[in-house]
């Protein structure tokens, strides 16, 4: 196998990220595709009990195992399989348990603090910033939080006026600038996912080619 695309995704909370990963995962029929959430690189905090969990501050680069996160993506871009912790947002840590990830042709990293390190940016092949306002974003995270990240609408807003906001002002509005795609909106840009999953085939089908593969 040549050696894999590795595709950044990156933007505000509640921008659409996660869902713009899936829909271009769920284009590609014969899924030559994995998507790495940084998300699963939050640190291990089992050694701490729950009402400390709550009280961290996961909007911080030193949140995230960044070192695991770069260790297992090289290992993916050299043909390597990886073992992938999982997270459980309502507890604030990891699993016991980890998912067995085969290396493919493209790789999907997407996450809040992708780029702010010089480390991961130069491991990506194309860096997307998905751009949604902060009014947007806010109301998509209060009702995804309640659903499905175990949340109180209190809760998420205490978290988003002290943490979240600062955090994207400091660590992920600035980082814009070094990507290579900006995306409007999120989720459901039919014409941006349609444009990036046009380009990934393309990718693919120059790789079995063998031919030289030309990135944007
Ligand atoms: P992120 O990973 O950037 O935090 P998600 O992809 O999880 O964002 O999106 C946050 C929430 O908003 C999810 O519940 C998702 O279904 C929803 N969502 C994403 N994109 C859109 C969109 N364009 N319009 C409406 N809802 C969206
Ligand atoms: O998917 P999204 O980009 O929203 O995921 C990142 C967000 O997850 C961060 O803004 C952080 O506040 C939140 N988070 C959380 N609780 C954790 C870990 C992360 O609310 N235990
Ligand atoms: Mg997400």
């Amino acid at each position: 196998m040549s050696k894999p695309i590795l595709i950044g995704i990156t933007g505000g909370t509640g921008s659409g990220k996660s869902t713009i990963a899936k829909a271009i995962f769920e284009c590609l029929p014969e899924k030559n595709i994995t998507i790495i959430e940084q998300d699963s690189y939050y640190k291990n905090q089992n050694h701490m009990t729950l009402e400390e969990r709550v009280r961290i501050n996961y909007d911080h680069p030193l949140a995230f195992d960044t070192e695991l996160l770069i260790s297992h993506l090289k290992d993916l871009l050299s043909g390597k399989s990886i073992q992938k912790p999982i997270y459980n947002f309502s507890i604030h840590t990891r699993e016991q348990e980890t998912v067995l990830v085969e290396p493919k042709d493209i790789i999907i990293l997407e996450g809040i603090m992708i780029l702010d390190d010089e480390r991961l940016r130069d491991l990506m092949d194309i860096k997307i910033f998905v751009d949604t306002d902060a009014d947007v974003r806010i109301i998509r995270r209060i009702l995804r939080d309640i659903k499905e990240r175990g949340r109180t609408l209190d809760s998420v807003i205490e978290q988003y006026l002290n943490t979240v906001r600062p955090a994207h002002q400091q660590f992920i509005e600035p980082y814009k600038k070094y990507a290579d795609i900006i995306i409007p909106e999120g989720g459901y840009n039919k014409v941006a996912i349609d444009i990036m999953v046009a380009k990934v085939k393309s990718i693919i089908y120059e790789k079995q080619k063998g031919g030289i593969i030309n990135i944007l």
